[in-house]
């Protein structure tokens, strides 16, 4: 793999747009964290693991706030992750059941994937899953279970 060396900050990213770079040259974003909380203790946990899951309900089509807000803080960190090439998968649920349910958030994860040079290892899409007991009612749960025994 390839590295962008010359590239530390945003600021440089800025300054070397337009330059060459193709999906496996990555920039180095990355650097101590402006804000001091428990990220900070989640950054170490995150890089030694071979694997994130990504766990949401679909809210307004999208992945939940509050993940969003964890991904955003991986600003800190994405040469590492990058560099890594972890595993991931995708579980989430949602109230409806039409066949562009998660479009939106497949797509989303799909680009993170590629972004974060993760190694996707599948996605549980949990349709019709608008209460505990529809999903626990459902086939998603063993879905996941089985997602978790086919991991290398
Ligand atoms: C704020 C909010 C937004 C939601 N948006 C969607 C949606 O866009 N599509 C959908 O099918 N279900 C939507 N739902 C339903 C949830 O995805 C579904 O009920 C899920 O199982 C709720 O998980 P939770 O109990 O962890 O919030 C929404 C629920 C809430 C509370």
């Amino acid at each position: 793999m390839i590295t962008y060396e010359n590239t530390k900050t945003v600021y440089d990213l800025v300054e070397n747009a337009g330059k060459e770079y193709s999906d496996k040259v990555f920039l180095r974003y990355e650097g101590p964290c402006i804000q001091k909380d428990d990220v900070e203790s989640i950054r170490p946990k995150i890089l030694d693991a071979d694997m994130m899951v990504f766990v949401t309900p679909l809210y307004y089509y999208g992945m939940s706030a509050q993940l969003k807000a964890m991904i955003d803080r991986f600003c800190a960190f994405n040469s590492s992750i990058q560099q890594k090439g972890m595993k991931s998968a995708l579980l989430t649920a949602a109230w409806n059941a039409d066949s562009w349910t998660f479009e939106a958030l497949e797509a989303h994860y799909k680009t993170l994937v590629r972004y974060l040079n993760l190694e996707d290892m599948g996605m549980v899409l949990g349709y019709g899953c608008g209460t505990p007991s529809t999903t626990k009612l459902s086939s998603y749960p063993q879905q996941a279970y089985e997602l978790g025994k086919r991991l290398p």
